[in-house]
């Protein structure tokens, strides 16, 4: 593979030596620059940045490709670490009925919401799922994503479970994006359980959990730990379950209630719990002595029109915080991390420095990258976005719906 040199990058953004855990509280309110500045990309890794006036001439003679980045800036691409980018069509019907006052809980229990999804899912060939989640995957990184972590839990059947992981599969072979897959079948109870909940967790936890380990189609499993959705103790059972296969935890917590879901996910050591819309001192005390980062994803908080999780209490309890989209056709039909970091600032109080550290190093912690991917650190893969001409960083949260990104380089390709 080909070397890369980017030179006269008025700032590059978040360069760090080395990056051995999340970054938490005041830390995150950090982010190193380099102003007007270089960086080498050899055989995909970043193998040297540094001030301009110090770059060697021979890395000028000897670079197969130069980007000049006057007047840009270069940070990390972003790591998208909470999606549910695989789904087939759309639920804009939903929407209406939001509009005309529904709740998601409402939705949901008239057999719309996700089981509308799972409908859909299953009438649609594994083919054209694939050809539809590609349409999105293209949209994301031109919002200038990098990394995805992508679940499935709109088959709720094994075999359409089974059809969405290999779709995820094919996203991270075919596509230039790095990616995760997420074993998702405790999403909802389909309506084939509706009266016998115990059924379906039975059959999560004896064949779905053990097909998925078998194909290697999954690294994590999450729950949807909710009242109306699966209980702490099915929670339990079935991450327990997924432990066993060697599938690493992640939870869906306290979004619309205090549900437990934190405490839960902190007991299997996940990486991140996500939402957290509802939670008090004392989920915030638990997560402050655990190594699980706060994953939050404004972009649901703001389509379902509910409070913002408080962010700024969980930086001054110390804790890991993350962003994410949860890209997905019922809470948050939006792909573009930017945006979401603009709801961070906006209504969740989170400065410039704090949500750029949230969508790249925190949320590649969160999604198992930090070793390789979310900052400019030398051996980390070369995935880098080079921005359109901007004044400052604090530019890119504020114009929040201004394209952002001029070229995508992941890998050390350039892919747009
Ligand atoms: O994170 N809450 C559960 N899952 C998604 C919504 C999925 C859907 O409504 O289709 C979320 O908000």
């Amino acid at each position: 593979m080909s070397s890369l040199l980017i030179v006269n990058i008025g700032k590059l953004v978040q360069v760090r030596e080395r990056t051995h855990s999340p970054l938490r509280g005041a830390q995150m309110d950090i982010l190193p620059v380099i102003d007007n500045a270089f960086l080498l990309s050899e055989q995909g890794k970043i193998s040297a940045f540094g001030s301009m006036s110090e770059l060697p001439q021979d890395f000028l003679r000897n670079a197969v490709k130069v980007i000049d980045a006057s007047g840009r800036m270069v940070l990390p691409a972003f790591c998208d670490c909470h999606t549910h980018l695989v789904y087939a069509g759309s639920r804009e019907i939903e929407f209406i009925d939001k509009i005309r006052g529904l709740s998601y809980q409402e939705i949901a229990a008239r057999g719309g919401g996700i089981l509308n999804s799972a409908r859909l899912l299953h009438e649609t060939s594994e083919e054209e799922l694939f050809r539809q989640a590609m349409v999105r995957v293209e949209e994301v990184m031109h919002f200038g994503t990098g990394a995805i972590e992508i679940k499935s839990g709109y088959g709720l059947t094994t075999e359409d479970e089974l059809k969405m992981l290999r779709v995820i599969r094919r996203i991270a072979e075919e596509s230039p994006l790095t990616v995760k897959a997420t074993f998702m079948g405790a999403h909802a109870f389909p309506e084939r359980y509706r009266d016998n909940h115990e059924g379906y967790v039975r059959e999560i936890i004896e064949e779905m959990i053990p097909a998925v380990a078998a194909e290697d189609l999954a690294e994590y499993i999450d729950v949807f730990c909710e009242e109306g959705f699966f209980s702490i103790e099915e929670s339990d059972r079935i991450l327990a379950a997924g432990r066993k296969f060697g599938l690493k935890a992640t939870v869906h917590a306290n979004q619309m209630s205090v549900s437990g879901g934190v405490e839960l996910g902190v007991k299997y050591d996940a990486a991140s719990v996500s939402h957290l819309e509802f939670a008090g001192d004392e989920q915030l005390e638990v997560l402050e002595k655990s190594e699980t980062i706060a994953n939050l994803l404004p972009g649901a908080t703001f389509f379902l029109n509910m409070e913002y999780p408080d962010a700024r209490r969980m930086l001054n309890y110390d804790i890991p915080v993350a962003l994410a989209t949860n890209y997905n056709p019922g809470s948050c039909p939006c792909g573009d991390m930017k945006f979401m970091m603009a709801l961070a600032c906006m209504k969740m109080k989170m400065t410039s420095e704090e949500v750029i550290n949230a969508a790249t190093l925190n949320s590649a912690f969160a999604m198992g990258l930090g070793e390789t991917h979310g900052s400019v650190t030398i051996g980390k893969a070369a995935s880098l976005i080079i921005t359109r001409p901007i004044p400052s960083l604090e530019f890119i949260p504020y114009a929040f719906s201004t394209p952002l990104v001029e070229n995508l380089i992941l890998d050390g390709k350039i892919v747009i």
